[in-house]
């Protein structure tokens, strides 16, 4: 960080968005209890990670193969897929619909109506309309799995608030859905979460692929468990000995043993979002709130007189005009520039009085929000690593965050390798379109392993 050029009465603001070893060992440490409280039959229901177990058992060997529909809901887009498996090559068709705001917040029968719809314009499009083709339905929420191809929704996360779905099987709602049209035919293989289709879109090619990470709009991870410690396991063995667990870590400090570390800036973005008390670990990494956390400093800072002389403007001072994108786009300025950030408190926020001083000063509270969002990132996957105890484990990640901070894969490095234990390497790998690709490969090794038992 270019602390030099910083204000020291800014640098003293931000202190409490700067943790040391000692809070990242605590945090650790509480995950990792909330980790086996989640995965024992006894705590399970009082837990707050839940660990919910995925029934993905076995991880793709490179020759699976076949023509697949994926659809892909849960991050900032609502995709439908066509996707072609072959030895060692696949081809992938998409399209890219949206999902208006009062579908979100309306009613679940809207919402997979909505979908089904999606599905059905985009196989008249690829003319596949008379074939019933296995589907894989990235659908990236909490789920209680009874299965497969059986998913219950616990809660809605990430802005989505649909009513009469909580409680349902999300497989069963898309099939009723699909039957009140009438038009399409499928056959529903396999519904996962996102991690689970990032980490199996890496494991296709990567043999040590353990655990699978989203930093995008909202913040989940999942990893390879034995299944005698998945205590909720309760499908016969079928081989590996291993099964993917969802963690849903985005709930991890529900319970209060975050608030050592938490914020005023937290507790605001909480409370005004649709599920108050709810993913509070989220709330202080993903897409969906990093700029908001970002403003509401940078309008603490201005109204202590600390930034732009005092002066704010309109935007700065409105809840959700920071994205997350302009952390990005800040930080993205090589040391010692100011371009961008320039550009973007001029241009979008209105404030043509930003000097170079208070550049600096927004790009230091920037990286303050960013790092403590890559830290709290590296202390779960450091834990994880730890757990999975093995010489060597790749990390598949995928989100927004990832991709496009320009810092937070070095800043992941740099912090996993001061919190693992000695005999660990680990690599971290962008996962190309886990969400899409993934599904088709839970879909595809479903049916390689029904195959192979039917012999
Ligand atoms: C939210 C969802 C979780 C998903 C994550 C990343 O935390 O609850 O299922 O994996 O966002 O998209």
């Amino acid at each position: 960080m270019a602390a030099e050029k910083v204000d020291p009465a800014i640098r003293d603001g931000c202190k409490e968005l700067v943790f040391d070893s000692s809070q990242l060992q605590e945090l650790s440490k509480r995950f990792l209890a909330d980790v086996h409280k989640g995965l024992k039959k006894q705590t399970h229901p009082s837990s707050i990670v839940k660990c919910f177990v995925t029934y993905v058992q076995d991880l793709p060997n490179g020759s699976e193969k076949g023509k697949f529909l994926a659809l892909d809901l849960g991050g900032t887009n609502f995709r439908v897929l066509l996707i072609e498996l072959s030895k060692d090559h696949f081809e992938m068709r998409s399209k890219i619909y949206a999902i208006p705001q009062h579908i979100m917040l309306g009613s679940g029968e809207q919402l997979f109506d909505h979908i089904a719809d999606c599905l059905a314009q985009f196989m008249k499009q690829e003319q596949v309309m008379s074939e019933t083709l296995p589907l894989g339905f990235t659908f990236s929420f909490p789920l209680t799995q009874k299965g497969l191809t059986k998913g219950y929704l616990e809660r809605w996360t990430k802005g989505f608030n649909c009513s009469n779905c909580v409680g349902n099987d999300v497989v069963q709602l898309l099939k009723d859905a699909i039957a009140r049209r009438g038009d399409v035919k499928i056959k529903v293989c396999a519904i996962l979460n996102d991690t689970t289709g990032t980490l199996m879109s890496c494991a296709w090619k990567n043999p040590y692929c353990r655990i699978g990470l989203i930093v995008g709009t909202g913040s989940n991870a999942c990893y390879v468990e034995k299944q005698k410690n998945a205590e909720l396991f309760d499908d016969a063995d079928k081989g590996s000995g291993n099964v993917l667990i969802n963690l849903e870590w985005g709930a991890f400090g529900d319970d209060g043993s975050l608030d050592f570390i938490r914020t005023d800036y937290d507790r605001d973005v909480d409370t005004n979002s649709v599920n108050p008390g709810r993913q509070l670990h989220e709330k202080m990494i993903s897409g969906m709130y990093m700029g908001e956390i970002t403003r509401l400093a940078l309008e603490k800072f201005t109204k202590q007189g600390l930034l732009f002389g005092g002066k704010g403007s309109e935007a700065l001072f409105t809840r959700g005009k920071f994205y997350t994108k302009y952390v990005s786009e800040i930080e993205g300025d090589p040391p010692g520039t100011i371009t961008s950030c320039k550009d973007i408190l001029v241009e979008e926020l209105d404030i043509p009085h930003a000097t170079d001083q208070d550049c600096h000063n927004v790009r230091y509270v920037c990286e303050c929000v960013s790092r403590r969002a890559a830290d709290l990132v590296s202390s779960g996957i450091a834990t994880l690593l730890n757990k999975i105890n093995e010489p060597r484990v790749t990390v598949a990640i995928d989100g927004s965050v990832y991709r496009y901070h320009p810092h937070f894969h070095n800043l992941m490095m740099e912090r996993i390798s001061t919190m693992i234990n000695p005999g660990i390497n680990f690599d971290l790998m962008l996962s190309e379109d886990g969400s899409g690709r993934g599904a088709a490969l839970v879909a595809a090794v479903a049916s390689r392993i029904e195959q192979q038992q039917q012999k």
